[in-house]
């Protein structure tokens, strides 16, 4: 009797734990692996979440588990193939092995800004684009902005030949392998979860990333300082199994896909904001952020830019062209 009700209650505590997702209705995981708040995709995650939760509640419930507390993006993908989440949000640099279109995202200097990246993400080739993966059971369901990328190490980045010999953490990206071989420096790739240790035991000397992820896991506490390249597209695509989703009755999932698409717009109108936020919170924590002169960036952009060449035929030129018109 003992043994049987201190299952029960185990039972019951792991139940009130996940959340209170009642009988009958569709249970929505969606698995992330950056920090629950104050983070473009985190915030986003939380958003979605609050409203399916109130305006599908009895049909659908939504529980969010960030800072990779229960998969990897390397396992993430998996796991919606296997009903063990629903939806995922991994970047747009971790889907090389389904397809290489999303290739284009991480040329380095292709989007200006996130002006340009939001023309073209809700055009008509970056729709088209959410559909590349159906032949491995996954959708597209829209892209979550999340910044463009800085570089950091430990010690200071002016002219590209700074970064010669060292080693930099990478996403699980061939286009950031070759960005990183250009400068003349090391490329490892290792899941994001492992970067503030790599840094801090010294098993590579730096970094790229979004201001806000670089806040939000204090790379710059283990780092000299940050330079502000703005030389690569941090983004990510919302994810889902295109099983799950035709699983659902027509309503239900014509309610989740339009609640779906008013936060995709909303938290993209909200990402340039927290960017600056987190970029500002890192100078007030006493680190250091090194602006470029014109002629500076210039050696960056030429250094980097000619890896272009070297993936052009995965991605297709058309498509490059497509995503460089919409800077202007
Ligand atoms: C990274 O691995 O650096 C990023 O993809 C993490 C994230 O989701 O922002």
């Amino acid at each position: 009797l003992a043994a049987a009700t201190a299952a029960s209650l185990a039972f019951a505590g792991a139940a009130h734990a996940a959340d209170d997702c009642s009988d009958g209705e569709i249970v929505i995981k969606f698995s992330h692996v950056v920090a629950a708040t104050g983070h473009p995709k985190g915030d986003a995650a939380t958003m979605l979440a609050e409203r399916v939760n109130s305006e599908m509640d009895g049909k659908a419930c939504m529980q969010v588990f960030p800072n990779s507390q229960l998969f990897d993006d390397d396992k993430v993908m998996e796991a919606l193939l296997l009903g063990d989440v629903q939806l995922a949000a991994p970047s747009l640099s971790k889907f090389e092995a389904y397809t290489l279109k999303f290739r284009l995202f991480d040329l380095p200097f292709l989007f200006q800004d996130l002006n340009a990246v939001e023309r073209f993400t809700t055009g008509t080739d970056g729709k088209d684009l959410l559909g590349s993966m159906t032949d491995y059971g996954f959708l597209g369901l829209g892209y979550w902005s999340s910044g463009l990328k800085q570089f950091s190490a430990n010690k200071p980045l002016i002219q590209p030949a700074d970064a010669n010999g060292l080693k930099f953490r990478v996403q699980t990206s061939d286009v950031a392998v070759a960005m990183i071989e250009a400068l003349g420096a090391n490329a490892q790739k290792l899941a994001f979860k492992e970067v503030y240790g790599a840094l801090q035991t010294g098993v590579v000397d730096g970094q790229e990333n979004s201001w806000s992820n670089i806040y939000t896991q204090k790379f710059f506490e283990v780092q000299d300082g940050i330079t502000e390249t703005n030389h690569q597209l941090l983004a990510y695509l919302l994810v889902t199994s295109d099983e799950w989703l035709n699983s659902l009755d027509d309503d239900v999932k014509t309610q989740f896909l339009t609640i779906v698409e008013e936060v995709t717009a909303k938290a993209n109108a909200a990402v340039a904001e927290k960017e600056a936020a987190n970029r500002q919170r890192i100078l007030e924590a006493g680190s250091t952020i090194r602006e470029l002169s014109a002629e500076d960036r210039k050696a960056w952009v030429d250094t980097m830019k000619p890896v272009w060449t070297k993936f052009e035929s995965d991605i297709g030129a058309d498509l490059i062209e497509s995503a460089v018109a919409s800077n202007t």
